[in-house]
């Protein structure tokens, strides 16, 4: 007798579902001669487990208010390490490198949109958690102050961008600088040394 004429099914298990619930995939005649049928058989199965991993990473579960917090810390960073990337060229022309009005316009931009979601990323409180963080607890019991730091960057970020459409190097230089000031009043207000 030829067992190996009988059709042989892959099983793929994607949830918890016990293995007796799992439904074959694909049903392969294997043969002696069909040895590549085999280790097409074995890809199969690794792709199956492979399957299992991605989904069990997908779903691990909602994160705690601690991982939360967390995380929460190492976005607003984030956002504020692009934002400085963003302004550093054009700090560079305030002290010694070239003017470029175009440069300005891009990191203009740039201040624009991420000085669009500083609010955003505050809005989880994390001065009840263990956190690595500069933020000052004023940026939550002081919010309309927080605020208004945030709109005084968002209106010096929108001039910058105006005066470097112009191409106007005295007035792009003069609201570079104003930039400048705004990011540093909010430090001086709302972040530790
Ligand atoms: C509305 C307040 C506010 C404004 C405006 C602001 N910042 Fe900040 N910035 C903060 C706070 C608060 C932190 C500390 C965040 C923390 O440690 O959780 C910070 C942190 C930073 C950091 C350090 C990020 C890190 O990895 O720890 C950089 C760089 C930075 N800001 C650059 C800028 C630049 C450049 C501007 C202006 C274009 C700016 N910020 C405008 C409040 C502000």
């Amino acid at each position: 007798m030829n067992s190996t004429d009988a059709p042989q099914a892959v099983y793929c298990r994607l949830s918890h579902a016990p293995a007796s619930q799992a439904k074959p995939v694909v049903n392969i005649r294997v043969t002696e001669e069909t040895t590549m049928n085999r280790i097409a058989l074995m890809a199969l199965a690794a792709l199956g487990s492979a399957a299992v991993i991605s989904v069990a990473i997908a779903q691990r579960g909602p994160q705690t208010p601690e991982q939360q917090a967390e995380q929460a810390v190492k976005t607003r960073q984030g956002l504020f390490e692009v934002q400085g990337f963003a302004f550093g060229p054009v700090g560079a022309m305030l002290k010694d490198a070239p003017f470029d009005a175009a440069v300005v316009q891009k990191e203009a931009a740039r201040v624009q949109v991420t000085a669009g979601m500083i609010a955003e990323v505050f809005q989880f409180d994390t001065r009840k958690f263990q956190v690595s963080t500069k933020a000052k607890e004023t940026i939550w019991s002081n919010k309309s102050d927080f605020d208004k730091k945030i709109t005084d960057l968002q209106t010096a970020a929108a001039d910058l961008a105006a005066a470097a459409a112009k191409s106007d190097r005295a007035a792009t230089l003069k609201a570079a600088g104003a930039v400048g000031g705004a990011c540093k009043s909010c430090h001086e207000d709302f972040r530790d040394k």
